[in-house]
């Protein structure tokens, strides 16, 4: 069953939508409350997808598509003609059914970011190898205790991962569950927020990305929140809204803050945390999600939702970081403030106080092994003709070589040590972790994540246990050209 998805607004002339309803969209703009919800043309806006009865089921297509942004027309990939893709939503202990084609000129699958589920057969599998033409139906069952949370879902055959993301494939897959239940957050109004730049040329097509992409990874300098450029959010004075952030950028990091309004963290990519934490601003690597609480206590106005400029490389190389506009010309956008939504105040309700309590983040158990992962890049020779290559523990990718062995189980500690003059989140599948410190450093507070950014010269310490599902999986960077060009090594967690 879907039915559209409303709660942000369009604020302005630019937002993408299909070719077919267009006309009917483009009539409605000079409406400056437009309310999205109320609208059965709105078929730019994901449609959302909810499991019935134990069943999330349905026929998912990644399709080029023409899709209208103001007065161009962009040529993007779509899941079922839709940036970002469709909505889906399940419950702990749902099963999953997703027919998926592709429609594609060009290899692609799909994988379920952050989802604990099996990385093999019809799970989560992201070796298979889904050729243009070809169909897979992709079904598993979420187990009874998967924590709710933001997740998502993008393509992952190696080689083509940042170009068909940065094209436009990506969608959320939200599960629902206890933290949905807590009487402030219910009480909230919830607003999801897929964060996606995108750069287009002349006649609607996505340039090649130059040289710099080689290096930073291929950057846009639109910055669209679900599809739409600043679109409007609404909060009600006394109210609490609930922002689900989702950075689906293929390369960039977002630095975000909403003026006049600290942001309260409840929730990291794998769930929730176990009390509010105040944030003057977030920052989320790609592949990051995070859940935030916005008190509405201003009375009116408009308050706009910034991103920052934000250099990853935190000082290491200062402001002279290649890409920058330095010797790689660098996007335009890493060194100006861009508006991703605003917020607008509409209506009063009686106060909602801020949840004190939220979920427990137990503690994992001591480690059995501690295993070391350096991250740097170097100069690559045949495969592609060379270029920029990026390693872990000094090997580029290769699928035919198992680089970790895990025990089903085993609570393990990863270091991972970034040698080089980048950041890099370093991602794992099918398991969360907690970061335990970094250079030594405990962090301030226990969380569920499956993304973590290091720094230049930075030690970062994560703990993982290896939980239900034994097989073979991957970690890599989520600056997407990296894992592209070779930083990912395959994980086989074996049953013993
Ligand atoms: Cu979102 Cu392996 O990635
Ligand atoms: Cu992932
Ligand atoms: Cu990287």
């Amino acid at each position: 069953m879907f039915k559209s998805m409303g709660s942000i607004k369009r604020r302005d002339f630019l937002n993408l939508s299909l070719g077919t309803t267009t006309a009917a969209l483009l009539s409605q703009c000079s409406r400056v409350s437009f309310r999205l919800a109320e609208s059965s043309s709105a078929a730019n806006q994901a449609q959302l997808y909810s499991s019935e009865g134990g069943l999330l089921s349905l026929d998912l297509e990644a399709v080029a598509q023409q899709i209208k942004l103001g007065s161009r027309t962009a040529h993007l990939l779509t899941y079922n003609g839709q940036m970002p893709g469709p909505q889906l939503e399940a419950r702990p202990g749902d099963t999953v059914q997703i027919r998926f084609t592709n429609r594609l000129n060009q290899p692609t699958n799909l994988h379920f970011h952050g989802l604990h589920i099996p990385p093999t057969g019809t799970g989560d599998n992201v070796f298979l190898k889904i050729s243009p033409g070809e169909s897979h139906t992709y079904e598993f069952q979420l187990p009874k205790n998967h924590p709710a949370g933001t997740f998502w879902y993008h393509p992952h055959y190696h080689g083509l991962v940042a170009e068909q993301l940065f094209a436009g494939l990506a969608g959320l897959f939200v599960v629902r569950g206890e933290l949905d239940n807590i009487p402030e957050i219910k009480a909230a109004q919830e607003t999801f927020l897929v964060l996606k730049d995108l750069a287009l040329d002349r006649r609607g097509n996505i340039p090649h990305p130059g040289h710099a992409a080689q290096m930073t990874g291929r950057m846009g300098d639109l910055l669209l929140a679900s599809g739409y450029i600043n679109p409007e959010m609404t909060i009600a004075q006394g109210g609490l809204l609930r922002l689900r952030l989702l950075n689906a950028c293929p390369s960039r990091f977002l630095n975000l803050s909403l003026e006049d309004h600290p942001l309260y963290l409840i929730a990291t990519d794998g769930g929730a945390i176990a009390t509010p934490v105040e944030l003057s601003h977030l920052v989320l690597a790609p592949g990051e999600r995070a859940e935030v609480l916005i008190r509405g206590t201003q009375t009116s106005g408009q308050y706009r939702l910034l991103n920052r400029p934000f250099n990853p490389a935190q000082g290491m190389m200062g402001g002279g970081m290649m890409g920058r506009g330095g010797m790689m010309g660098g996007p335009p956008n890493r060194n100006r403030t861009e508006t991703v939504a605003t917020l607008t105040y509409s209506g009063t309700v009686a106060e909602i106080p801020l949840p004190s309590q939220l979920l427990p983040v137990e503690p994992l158990l001591e480690p059995q092994i501690v295993r070391q992962f350096t991250l740097n890049h170097g100069m690559g020779m045949g495969m592609g003709g060379g270029g920029m290559v990026f390693l872990i523990n000094g090997q580029a990718f290769d699928h035919h070589r198992i680089d970790t062995q895990v025990a089903l189980n085993a609570v393990e500690d990863w270091e991972i040590i970034n040698t080089g003059t980048m950041a890099h989140p370093f991602h794992v599948h099918v398991n969360t972790f907690q970061v335990i410190s970094r250079n030594g450093q405990p962090v301030p507070y226990a969380a569920w994540k499956d993304v973590v950014s290091v720094s230049p010269g930075e030690r970062v310490r994560i703990r993982m246990a290896f939980q239900d599902y034994p097989g073979k999986t991957v970690y890599h960077c989520h600056v997407l050209d990296h894992e592209d060009r070779g930083m990912m090594g395959i994980l086989d967690i074996q049953s013993v």
